[in-house]
């Protein structure tokens, strides 16, 4: 009786497996982003009309409420800008009365030599603008 020897030929498939997949290159995100500061500070054009400085009064202010900013004059010949929204919860301020610049939503209340808080909630001061006067008129600078 023969024997039939069965002979297994095993192929080993040497795995070259060719990964065929790319890998997704993550493009640097190059452009843009950064931090931007200032987001409190209103987006002021430069030069743009506010109003004549004669509208001002020493020891007070005037809010420009189109332009979100209002101008003081803590003393004479002495004008500040401000954002006139309030960095409490972002109501519009209503009133510059006695040294202050007056939020009605929770009754805080800036400084209108500084923007600083006088009176809360608030706890941020009101960001500065900065405005000039030439030949009587107020405009940003
Ligand atoms: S939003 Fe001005 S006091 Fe609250």
């Amino acid at each position: 009786m023969g024997t039939n020897r069965w002979m297994t030929r095993r192929q080993a498939l040497a795995g070259a497996t060719a990964v065929g997949v790319a890998a997704p290159l993550l493009a640097a995100c190059g452009s843009g982003g950064g931090s931007s500061g200032a987001s409190d500070a209103p987006d002021v054009t430069s030069g743009e009309k506010l109003g004549p400085a004669s509208d001002v009064p020493v020891g007070g202010g005037t809010i420009y409420a189109d332009q979100k900013i209002v101008v003081t004059q803590p003393t004479e010949g002495q004008f500040r800008g401000f954002s006139s929204i309030c960095t409490h919860q972002g109501c519009p301020v209503t009133a510059v009365k006695d040294g202050t610049i007056n939020c009605t939503c929770h009754g805080s209340k800036f400084s209108i030599t500084d923007g600083s808080v006088a009176t809360g909630p608030a706890t941020k001061p009101l960001p500065a603008v900065a405005v000039t006067v030439t030949g009587g008129e107020i405009t940003t600078a």
